[in-house]
């Protein structure tokens, strides 16, 4: 029962946004300059370093020393009893591993806890259009950020899609809880855990030959590339919920950024490249993700395995178009054409006709004509999304330090 309603939760509450997490990479980055100014963030200044060349030191000498000396699967044996936010550290944990906890556990001086309830009162008043969009937007946009995209296809999780995803899933489902980083809640814990596996993807991809041969970096996930991931996620489902005129207040506005802003520090983002407000994220976004966009072989590869993680239920035979036509309707034309998904002459005039109509009904409270059969399109693109990307997951799920790249 627990984990039937836990499934449930995840479904209603946008659990699915933690596709867009799933990083996937854009082209060799034509090397623009950094202008973002370090005023716009919520530290409000900051040396203005290009945030491409900063990664994530404190941590990174811990993990790589903990890779090193071969002791990551007790480590990981112990932070599966390590669920939640105000619970003691396990005993047993390496010194250096316990001291870092400690410090990456600690929310930063300017949360604002009333905002962060505000948030999750918006995400269950939206949490149908967050779902839809952290699916469909933010991760199928994670198959055209290049960097992402091969960091992915490379590391260990790459050839586990399903498993991966579940994985990722997990922080979108806990961030719209409503004691994310309360007590009792687990947010906190999903983002250690979450900057220590970045921490060893750092260390390993290095290693992977494929990876090294693919990618225009030596050393993936730089704070830029996790900034870049961010916008696929909180800053495009901003704009999209814009685009589609779903009324948002201010104070609704803010608080979901917060929520996004508290998350991006606790993944070990400085202050000084966290914007301080939805004009500063826009900004920031036009620089480091918009130009970035591009297909990749990896990429593709991967939209392909998201398209189809439904075969084994149906063959492909409804999941696939119709994913793959809210792609299309919710990236475009040329995300879509660079990620080979075929336009459907069925889902696809549907989509275009009935969304509008569905959003603004919704909205309103309102009935109209065709709307049973609108609704079930709609209800079904979310349980297919669902069924696919989370049933055969084990529960609980745990985020663990990979110890290897994708077995070649
Ligand atoms: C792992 C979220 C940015 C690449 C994870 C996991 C989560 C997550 C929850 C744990 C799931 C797992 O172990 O499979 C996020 C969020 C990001 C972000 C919320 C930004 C806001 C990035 C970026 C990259 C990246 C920028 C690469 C450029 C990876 C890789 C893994 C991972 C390779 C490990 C996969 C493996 O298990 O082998 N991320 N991520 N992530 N992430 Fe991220």
């Amino acid at each position: 029962m627990e984990e039937l309603s836990r499934r449930k939760a995840l479904v209603a509450g946008g659990a699915l946004g933690a596709l867009g997490a799933l990083g996937v990479a854009a082209p060799a980055q034509a090397k623009a300059l950094w202008t973002w100014s370090p005023a716009g963030s919520v530290a409000g200044a900051g040396a203005g370093t290009d945030p491409r060349t900063v990664w994530d030191p404190q941590v990174d000498r811990v993990i790589s020393a903990l890779l090193d000396r071969g002791d990551v699967s007790r480590v990981n044996e112990l932070l599966r009893t390590w669920t939640t936010n105000d619970q003691q550290l396990p005993s047993g944990l390496p010194a250096d591993v316990r001291e870092l906890m400690e410090s990456a556990r600690r929310l930063p001086s300017w949360v604002d806890h009333d905002k962060l309830e505000q948030s999750f009162d918006f995400t269950k008043r939206r949490g149908l259009y967050l779902g839809v969009l952290y699916a469909m937007a933010s991760g199928m946009m994670s198959t055209v950020i290049p960097k992402e995209a091969r960091a992915v296809y490379y590391s260990y999780g790459g050839a586990n899609m399903k498993d991966r995803i579940s994985k990722t899933a997990k922080l979108g489902y806990d961030i719209g809880t409503r004691d994310a980083y309360a007590p009792g809640g687990e947010m906190t814990v999903t983002c250690v855990k979450t900057r220590m596996v970045h921490s060893a993807v750092r260390h390993l991809l290095p290693q992977s030959p494929q990876w090294n041969q693919a990618a225009p970096e030596d050393v993936p996930i730089s704070q830029a590339d996790i900034m870049v991931t961010w916008h696929s996620l909180a800053t495009t489902v901003m704009q999209k919920m814009r685009e589609w005129e779903i009324p948002i207040s201010d104070d609704d506005a803010e608080a979901y950024l917060h929520s996004w802003q508290v998350t991006a520090h606790m993944l070990g983002v400085r202050d000084e490249y966290i914007p301080a407000s939805w004009h500063e994220a826009d900004r920031q976004a036009e620089q480091v993700l918009d130009p970035i966009l591009s297909p990749t072989p990896e990429g593709r590869d991967l939209a392909r395995i998201l398209l189809e993680l439904g075969s084994e239920l149906d063959g492909s035979v409804l999941s696939k178009p119709l994913l793959g036509a809210f792609t299309r309707y919710t990236l475009g034309d040329r995300v879509a054409d660079w990620l080979d998904i075929d336009r459907e002459p069925v889902f696809g005039p549907m989509i275009e006709t009935f969304w509008p109509p569905f959003i603004a009904a919704r909205e309103f409270g309102l009935n109209f004509p065709g709307s049973d059969e609108t609704y079930w399109l709609f209800d079904e693109l979310i349980r297919q999304v669902v069924l696919l990307y989370l049933s055969e997951a084990d529960y609980p799920i745990s985020i663990e330090i990979p110890q290897g790249n994708r077995p070649s």
